[in-house]
């Protein structure tokens, strides 16, 4: 099997030509590709480079590495997590890099491997963790945490109105037997009543918002943000593909302001970046047609000033 054929297994690159067109400044220059899973990105980039450019990868997902085809003398894969972006590249003495691009969530390789519980298509024990080695699972969060955490978790992550009623319904359930199984979660929700489209959008919700307090990724975006602002070049760019509209809101206004809403801003700021595109870039309707999985990618690049 050659790359493509596997990446395109493993995971189907997104905003592909969108995303790496408008990252590259330098061609001799250091780029990181936080989000590896199946490398398409990756691998795109180094076709642009020339010979003395650096691409450095991360995942936070053991699988990701070891599937990895890339060999490249201009290439590192690390396995770590994106928010250390910036002491990492300080161990292999690099202070400040060209371009960064996070193509955020899950990839298809994640998704339909029945094991890791991403999906309520498969029945398996609830779990979720990208990286393995995290302590909590969505096992934990499902069976141990407090009404007021879950609803929290189902109002902001998984932006539902009835947030107090799914977690009250959990709790009554666990209280006669632990929710061991994706399935068994799913089946908690008498969802036969619903028409399949309603369904399906509640599962995906439900499961995305455990899903991002398992892996705190709200907080890891934030970081991640943070630490980049500050390694990233003058006239360097990052480029940020989410796939919910929590993360694209913190990705838009960090770009236009430099901070974080509700966080002061000093006197005498000026703000760090320049947005590339006025509007955010979605996929065309050729690109959704050919992968579905891209319809709610939403790609935002920025421009250190
Ligand atoms: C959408 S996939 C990336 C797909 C990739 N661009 C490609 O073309 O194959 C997202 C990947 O990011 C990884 N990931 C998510 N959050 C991460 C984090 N905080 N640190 C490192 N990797 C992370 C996931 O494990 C997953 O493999």
């Amino acid at each position: 099997m050659n790359f493509i054929e596997h990446s395109k297994i493993y995971h189907y690159p997104v905003l592909l030509k969108e995303s790496i067109e408008n990252l590259i400044t330098d061609r001799n220059g250091i780029y990181v590709d936080v989000t590896f899973g199946g490398g398409g990105h990756s691998s795109a980039i180094l076709k642009k480079l020339e010979k003395k450019a650096i691409l450095i990868a991360l995942d936070q997902d053991k699988e990701s590495i070891k599937n990895n085809l890339i060999k490249d003398k201009r290439f590192y894969l690390l396995h770590k997590n994106f928010i250390h972006i910036r002491s990492i590249l300080k161990k292999y003495n690099i202070e400040k890099v060209s371009g960064i691009l996070a193509d955020l969530g899950l990839s298809s390789y994640q998704i339909y491997n029945y094991k890791r519980g991403f999906s309520h298509k498969f029945n398996c024990t609830l779990d979720m963790r990208m990286n393995q080695k995290i302590p909590i699972s969505a096992l934990q969060i499902i069976n141990q945490y407090s009404k007021k955490k879950l609803f929290h978790i189902f109002y902001k992550y998984g932006e539902f109105k009835n947030a107090i009623q799914i977690a009250e319904k959990i709790l009554k359930k666990r209280e006669k037997k632990p929710i061991i199984t994706t399935w068994d979660l799913m089946n908690i929700f008498f969802l036969k009543k619903l028409s399949f489209k309603k369904k399906k959008k509640f599962l995906s919700r439900l499961f995305q918002s455990i899903r991002i307090e398992v892996n705190n990724e709200i907080n890891n975006l934030k970081n991640f943000l943070l630490e980049s602002s500050k390694i990233i070049l003058p006239g360097g760019r990052i480029a940020i593909i989410s796939y919910h509209s929590i993360e694209d809101r913190i990705t838009k206004f960090f770009f236009k302001k430099g901070v974080f809403k509700n966080q002061e801003i000093p006197r005498c700021y000026s703000i760090p970046f320049k947005m590339i595109h006025k509007k955010v870039i979605k996929p065309t309707i050729q690109e959704i047609k050919i992968n579905p999985k891209s319809r709610s990618a939403r790609l935002r690049i920025a421009e250190k000033l």
